[in-house]
């Protein structure tokens, strides 16, 4: 008989996990899991650590759900404190605007890059660039950013699309590299720019992944090139959106993956940085937007249209 779930695959089975603790998972025939990949760069902080699911219950004996056009709760308050200044010197005055998620947090950065520029008086601008290889997520918003072929196909007849830039990925590099991809991050810096020049003033922001991700494994770019991206944005007027859904939280061995690109070279400082994944590690459905003091003043109209 077929699952009432609706799955991924009809045409594949799937074992049924009961348990799960540190880095293995149990199905319920009882077999041992070692679970390598996190589910998809989730479980950071491993399975079943009996301290968080306590105060999951503590929490949800003392209140569940309010909604967030009426309260604010101190556990809200206290967590986005605490990633602001996990967030480091760049995000300090800024906010965040919690959700449920990744992909929920690439539309909440995308009507915020916007609502940003109409406030302060671009109206024009409203595209959102993005990179070839690259994925930020499975609602539309999100999907027209992204670059996966086989994902995107049969619905790209339904989403509004910007330019897609190409992305440095030197074991395929579109460049004609004699120096092992050592410079050629100018010249993707350089499709950037031309990409922006072309929109006619219309580019609202620019999302990338800072370590390609799922639709590129662990690709890391080439220096200089993220430091150039952020000059660009900076010197264009256009908002740079640092998806960190699956780099952030600590998985690339610092805070935030930017921050491998911050300290030698010029900086690279997003006007908003996207987190899911490892910020809750499974434990809940979150995402979060972290936005800059800059972008978060720049809604002086005092609400977030979203
Ligand atoms: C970089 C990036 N952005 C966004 C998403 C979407 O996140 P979610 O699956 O939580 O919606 C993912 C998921 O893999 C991702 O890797």
């Amino acid at each position: 008989m077929r699952s009432a779930v609706f799955r991924r695959s009809f045409k594949k089975s799937f074992p049924s996990a009961v348990r799960g603790e540190g880095v293995y998972v149990w199905d319920s025939e009882g077999k041992r899991y070692l679970d390598f990949s996190g589910s998809a760069a989730v479980n950071l902080i491993g399975h079943g650590v009996g301290e968080i699911s306590a105060a999951m219950v503590e929490q949800a004996k003392q209140l569940e759900f309010v909604h967030t056009s009426q309260f604010t709760t101190p556990v809200a308050e206290e967590y986005a404190r605490d990633l602001i200044e996990f967030a480091g010197e760049n995000f300090r005055g800024g906010a965040v605007y919690f959700t449920c998620g990744g992909s929920e947090s690439v539309e909440t950065a995308l009507k915020l890059a916007r609502q940003y520029q109409v406030e302060i008086g671009q109206a024009k601008r409203h595209q959102v660039l993005s990179r070839t290889q690259s994925y930020h997520g499975s609602t539309l918003g999100a999907l027209s950013v992204s670059g996966n072929q086989r994902r995107r196909e049969i619905y790209l007849s339904m989403v509004r699309e910007f330019a897609h830039v190409g992305i440095p990925y030197c074991y395929r590099c579109n460049y004609d590299c004699t120096d092992g991809c050592r410079n050629c991050g100018q010249e993707y810096a350089a499709e950037l720019e031309r990409a922006i020049e072309s929109s006619n003033g219309q580019a609202a922001g620019f999302i990338f992944e800072p370590v390609s991700g799922a639709t590129l494994g662990a690709v890391v770019p080439p220096p200089g090139y993220l430091p150039k991206i952020a000059e660009v944005c900076r010197r264009q007027g256009v908002l740079l959106i640092a998806d960190e859904v699956m780099t952030g939280m600590g998985r690339t061995g610092r805070n935030f993956a930017i921050e491998h690109f911050g300290e030698k070279h010029e900086g690279v400082a997003p006007d908003i940085l996207i987190a899911a994944k490892g910020l809750s590690s499974g434990y809940a459905p979150l995402g979060a937007v972290i936005a800059t003091k800059r972008v978060v003043d720049g809604i002086a109209s005092g609400t977030f249209l979203h």
